[in-house]
């Protein structure tokens, strides 16, 4: 596993579900293989290949793992990039079947900032069919292409949509947010919070929906995106997505590495 941004649920899901399923790691941070800059990232991944089975990677670039994987014959698995977190994903919508049922049911409002974990719903979405409602600031959409690529997945029109208006939370079965600053925009944390202000998660916004759930991927910034009333209250599951990373990954690992039988 190699991790160049902190972490505390992938990165200890991932050990908890290596040991469950029999399989050994090792953990490397940013000082020690120095991707990119101590040797390539194609170098590195050569080598890897020689010593171990599959390759956990959470890199600031999404470019880099994508080189990653290119060069490596074994399986890499993205454990989040500035650009996406499926790992997270498969996760929440295991916790949205299990809570609310099947997918095809739900009607999911991400609310915020057009971030990675906006890219990994809206490609789950389009690919897998259920409507998503992606609402952020003006200027903190998605980018084009993250919404072309994902448009280009679904395999029976899709049903994403993008906007501004908090008003379209409207008959969501789920709200989602996450962080208003991520890593890497640490210097922008100010700038972001009188911007996102408006698009908070509150008390007022979850009674427009009282069925639905909330969810969020952790960690976050409380009294920012979400409130405390709202992720310990009676709509949240957070903490059964972040248990859920456990069960997610086990089977995503199962699967890519199983016997097959
Ligand atoms: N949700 C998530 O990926 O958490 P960590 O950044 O702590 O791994
Ligand atoms: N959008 C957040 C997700 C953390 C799990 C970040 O990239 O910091």
């Amino acid at each position: 596993m190699l991790f160049q941004r902190p972490s505390h649920r992938t990165r200890v899901s991932f050990e908890v579900a290596i040991a469950r399923l029999g399989g050994s790691r090792t953990t490397l941070g940013e000082q020690d293989v120095q991707l990119g800059y101590r040797e390539s990232v194609g170098d590195a991944a050569r080598v890897l290949d020689r010593y171990v089975d599959g390759i956990v990677a959470r890199l600031r670039s999404h470019t880099d793992l994508v080189e990653l994987a290119s060069a490596a014959e074994k399986p890499v698995i993205n454990a989040l990039t500035e650009r996406s977190h499926p790992c997270q994903i498969l996760a929440d919508l295991m916790t949205l079947e299990e809570v609310r049922g099947p997918l095809a049911r739900q009607h999911v409002a991400y609310v915020g900032d057009g971030n990675n974990i906006a890219t990994s719903l809206m490609e789950a979405s389009t690919r897998l069919g259920f409507p998503l409602t992606v609402i952020t600031p003006s200027g903190y959409e998605p980018d084009e292409a993250v919404i072309t690529r994902a448009r280009g997945l679904a395999l029976d029109g899709d049903r994403l949509s993008i906007t501004n208006e908090l008003a379209k939370v409207e008959g969501a079965t789920a709200i989602y947010t996450d962080v208003w600053t991520s890593m890497g925009h640490e210097t922008e944390r100010e700038s972001r919070r009188r911007v996102f202000a408006e698009y908070q998660v509150n008390e007022a916004l979850m009674s427009a929906v009282p069925d639905a759930v909330f969810m969020h991927c952790l960690p976050a910034h409380r009294g920012e995106e979400v409130t405390d009333a709202v992720i310990d209250g009676k709509q949240s599951v957070v903490f059964q997505q972040a248990g859920n990373r456990l069960y997610a990954q086990m089977a995503l690992m199962a699967e890519l590495f199983g016997s097959g039988t």
